[in-house]
């Protein structure tokens, strides 16, 4: 199976920063350098047709941070997911952990943003992830386990349709990566309890999130449940991220 790599550019970001960056990854030739890895990047909403008319024809999808739960209406602020598909994104990143803790984001909430995603025709990549204070609790398995149930009670017979991602909260943005061995028995158990919920499930990709940089990708990337990567800051470099492409 092909890896997925998915750069996740946060609220990073100008029109001239963002053209430099594609051009960046259109002369790394990913389709030709990386053919292991299938790219995609998650701009900010307002960029998204930019990136989008930039990458077409490219082998890089365009994805977005967020999206509504609702179609259309009276949701000042919200962006939705026609709207979206419109501008051409595949992807859209639900219940990163930003959103989740600035945003009071709920597991519920977060499921139901996966259901709104799918029904519009956008792969939703869904995260999951423990803080420092819930490891140390021994709490992992228990917070991941509660987050993921929400999407597999709402999403029924769509399950196998989404991407998970795994991002430890004390792994992002802090330069402290999970091991191999630690991200591997958490997307192990992840697995399990997609499996166990739907056997098609079981090919969910299964990616991980939290400083991944070029210098570890391949150690996580080898790990067997392991399907690729979502990158926050590595993925604002273009030399980086095509490494990181590169290492699965
Ligand atoms: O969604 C990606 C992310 O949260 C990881 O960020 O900067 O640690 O790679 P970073």
């Amino acid at each position: 199976m092909k890896k997925l790599v998915v750069g996740n550019w946060k609220m990073h970001g100008t029109r001239a920063s963002n053209a430099e960056l594609i051009q960046g990854l259109l002369a790394a030739d990913l389709s030709v350098s990386a053919p292991k890895a299938d790219v995609a990047v998650c701009p900010p909403a307002v960029f998204i047709a930019d990136v989008a008319a930039a990458l077409a024809g490219s082998a890089i999808a365009v994805g977005s941070q967020d999206v509504s739960v609702q179609a259309q209406g009276a949701f000042t602020g919200e962006v939705s997911g026609p709207m979206l598909k419109e501008f051409g994104a595949t992807y859209a990143i639900v219940g990163h952990s930003e959103r989740r803790s600035y945003h009071s984001e709920s597991d519920q909430l977060v499921a139901d943003k996966a259901k709104a995603a799918l029904s519009h025709g956008l792969v939703p990549i869904v995260c999951v992830g423990e803080t420092l204070a819930e490891r140390e609790a021994g709490q992992t398995e228990a917070v991941v386990g509660r987050q993921l149930q929400a999407v597999i009670d709402t999403l029924g017979a769509d399950l196998a349709k989404v991407v998970v991602a795994y991002e430890p909260v004390w792994a992002i943005g802090t330069g402290k990566t999970a091991s191999p061995e630690q991200a591997q028995a958490v997307h192990a158990f992840l697995r399990a309890q997609l499996k166990a919920a739907q056997a098609e499930a079981a090919a969910v990709p299964l990616l991980y999130g939290g400083s991944v940089k070029p210098d570890n990708a391949a150690q996580l990337f080898a790990q067997p449940d392991i399907d690729g990567g979502l990158i926050g800051g590595a993925a604002l470099k273009a030399a980086d991220f095509a490494a990181i492409a590169r290492a699965a």
